[in-house]
């Protein structure tokens, strides 16, 4: 390796910033995040010109090597990652490529920050964006759960507790069941993306600098809500990826919830899953699989294994920056690739699934699940439920018939049934519709009561919506006006 600091090979390996001493070595890969790195590169193409363009606006650096830099850095995000010099990172490649293009003075692209200030801003840049992707696929997911409402509001099912046939429900409330947690899943992305979108620069390694910076600038610059104060956290702290990932995990379980039900549902042939998200066996021609579905609940365990490894990483690692804090990062980009694309897969599923009514009509009374409703008005006319409970609970050993309930009545009450019950009203209570729609308390599966459901639903959706594209507007904007502000500058 040439000593020359003006030698293109040198430069190419990245020594112009590291110098010979760090050059190479066995460990090289080993340090190396450069390819990596890719995901970061245009977020680091922006962060170097916000930076550069406050450095001159703040008198650090004089405008003609601002304007060489922001010309040299143009070119750089032309030629792409895949045109980078050899680096220990995409920070050090990229500031090597300045370097070889505008020569010593295109050192001064690092005044006034460190790589530590640098990479918490490029991960927290390029993480608002697929917090916003995974936030649109949830409300996805969400319209394709409130369409299947919609549709079944009428749509009479068993409902389930311990996988046992329980009570009556409705395809629109167990939908809906499912809209609202993961309501609850995007409002946890937006409150991270909030907080993800802080700027660290400018705290530099850790320590802050004695340079006359404008943190409001670069972080205005970004298009960031505000600064991360503290020089120290600004560097050091990856909540911002904790968070994000604890919350795409919680998207994962209730999507593997999802997938699981569907999956049952389909072995029942209450729903029928479209050829599309489905799979056959490569020896057993008959069958239709529901291959997607399965992946779907096996990303909880990518999730999972990436809050994990998130966790670990993180636990115990003293203040200020450690490059262990390199390896964090992959744990939040795996997570949120999967989660978001499981999340887009299980929308097409469901939105493409047919429901088979007649099929769930005829279960939904499998397994005496109208037991509920008959304690319930035996209650409603006076028993104690407790003694209403005893009586069905007699019945259903017998078999759930009229008859039985009747002998049980007879055994516990000492009293024919119809002194609390008509027939005409127990053979109502029997039938599993009927039984749906006396459950319209609020949030209850009653037809009426979904159909409030459905307001606040659609309501949410819209408001979520309008939250998340106030949040694209605001990136794009920054985005143009950075772009307008480097061309001021070369
Ligand atoms: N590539 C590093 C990361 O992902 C940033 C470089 C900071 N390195 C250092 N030795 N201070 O965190």
């Amino acid at each position: 390796m040439s000593e020359q600091p003006n030698d293109a090979s040198h430069e190419r390996s990245g020594a112009a910033v590291r110098g010979d001493r760090f050059s190479g070595g066995p460990a090289r890969g080993f340090l190396s995040s450069l390819a990596a790195d890719q995901r970061i590169f245009e977020a680091d193409i922006a962060v170097d010109r916000a930076h550069v363009v406050m450095l001159t606006e703040q008198g650090i650096i004089d405008g003609e090597a601002a304007s060489e830099i922001l010309t040299a850095l143009e070119a750089i995000a032309v030629e792409g990652h895949d045109g980078l010099p050899d680096g220990e990172d995409v920070h050090e490649a990229i500031e090597s490529a300045v370097i070889e293009r505008v020569g010593p003075e295109g050192g001064k692209m690092h005044t006034a920050r460190s790589r530590n200030d640098e990479v918490a801003a490029c991960l927290r840049y390029r993480l608002r964006e697929d917090l916003l992707e995974s936030v649109s696929a949830t409300l996805a997911l969400r319209e394709a759960l409130a369409g299947v409402a919609r549709e079944h509001t009428d749509t009479v099912m068993p409902g389930f507790t311990h996988l046992q046939p329980a009570q009556p429900t409705t395809v629109a409330h167990w939908a809906l069941s499912y809209e609202r947690a993961i309501a609850r899943d995007t409002e946890r992305l937006v409150a991270a993306y909030d907080r993800t979108n802080c700027s660290p620069l400018g705290g530099a390694a850790f320590a802050g600098t004695p340079f006359p910076i404008d943190r409001e600038r670069t972080a205005e610059l970004l298009g960031f809500g505000g600064v991360v104060e503290n020089s120290m956290d600004a560097a050091a702290s990856r909540d911002f990826l904790l968070e994000s990932t604890a919350a795409l995990a919680g998207v994962a379980t209730h999507l593997s919830g999802l997938a699981e039900d569907l999956i049952i549902f389909a072995n029942k042939e209450y729903v029928d899953l479209s050829d599309a998200y489905s799979s056959t066996s490569s020896i057993m021609p008959q069958k239709k699989n529901p291959d997607t579905l399965e992946l779907v609940r096996a990303t909880a365990g990518t999730a999972s294994a990436g809050l994990d490894g998130l966790l670990t990483t993180l636990k115990g690692l003293p203040r200020a920056y450690n490059i262990d804090l390199q390896r964090a990062t992959g744990h939040a980009w795996s997570t949120i690739d999967a989660v978001t694309e499981a999340t887009g897969v299980a929308a097409g599923a469901l939105a493409s699934a047919a429901w088979n009514e007649q099929l769930l009509a005829d279960a939904a009374g499998d397994g005496f699940t109208t037991a509920t409703a008959v304690a319930d008005r035996l209650a409603m006319h006076g028993l104690p439920f407790r003694t209403a409970h005893a009586i069905l609970a007699e019945a259903a050993q017998q078999g759930g018939t009229v008859d039985a309930i009747e002998a049980a009545a007879e055994n516990v009450l000492d009293e024919p049934l119809d002194t609390y019950l008509s027939p005409d009203e127990l053979h109502a209570l029997l039938d599993p519709a009927h039984s749906v729609e006396t459950r319209d308390s609020l949030g209850g599966p009653a037809p009426a009561a979904v159909a409030e459901q459905l307001d606040t639903t659609a309501d949410a959706i819209d408001d979520d919506h309008g939250a998340l594209e106030r949040r694209r507007a605001a990136l794009e904007q920054a985005h143009e006006s950075l772009t307008e502000v480097v061309h001021s500058h070369v």
